[in-house]
């Protein structure tokens, strides 16, 4: 049975160390329906991601911002998955992410990086980040159907959309369904370092030898 929502969030073992704003993050699933984000307060948090570093300065992101109310929420409201739909339109703004991943048919047309990818999470993280250290709580998914919202938003076919990026207040649970609520009372839970870390080749586990 989960705790109260403070026990519950309190940094997990591992996590206690780390430094803010990395120590208090989490994906919660409940959002304050209400906030709003000024127009500062998001570009604040684009140039989090735009300050990203990437292969060769490739920078292979776009975010298409998905301010609640706005044109482009409605679009993806309309293709999220059943799981995803009761908790994502209560977010202030939902960033959605794409990729450069191809070169257009053009023979000008930009080079892509095989680390477009890996570029556009870690853009992701930064933007995460910066949002916490704003007092913001976010949330990523995949939860969507990618294919028909990259219609709807004109995305070229040298790019591919890759998850979208809740940001927001958290909400009273209270005010959401009995599966979003139960869904923020989840224990976070992680894999160790024996799992994840190596001290030398695959077989040696960094923890190998810990009493
Ligand atoms: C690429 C990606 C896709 C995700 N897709 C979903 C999703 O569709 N729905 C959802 O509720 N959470 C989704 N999540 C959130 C993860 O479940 C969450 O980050 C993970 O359980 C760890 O919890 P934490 O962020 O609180 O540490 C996704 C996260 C990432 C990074």
């Amino acid at each position: 049975m989960a705790g109260p929502p403070d026990i519950v969030h309190a940094p997990r073992p591992g996590a206690e160390g780390l430094s803010e704003p990395m120590r208090s993050r989490w994906s919660t699933s409940v959002y304050d329906d209400q906030h709003t984000l000024t127009r500062d307060e998001i570009d604040r948090l684009l140039h989090a991601a735009q300050w990203a570093p990437s292969a060769g300065n490739s920078q292979p992101w776009v975010f298409f911002v998905c301010e609640r109310g706005s044109a482009n929420h409605e679009r993806l409201v309309a293709r999220l998955s059943r799981g995803n739909s009761g908790w994502v339109p209560r977010a202030s703004v939902v960033f959605v992410t794409a990729a450069h991943v191809s070169t257009g048919a053009d023979e000008d047309a930009p080079a892509y990086s095989d680390y477009a990818l890996y570029d556009v999470g870690q853009a992701a993280a930064h933007l995460t980040l910066q949002a916490r250290s704003m007092g913001l709580h976010s949330h990523q998914f995949a939860g969507f159907d990618h294919e028909a919202l990259a219609a709807d938003l004109d995305l070229p076919a040298t790019h591919v959309l890759l998850t979208g990026i809740a940001i927001g207040v958290r909400g009273d649970a209270a005010d959401v369904d009995e599966r979003t609520a139960d869904r923020d009372r989840r224990i976070r839970e992680r894999v160790g370092l024996d799992e994840v870390a190596r001290a030398g080749t695959w077989t040696q586990a960094w923890t190998e030898g810990w009493s």
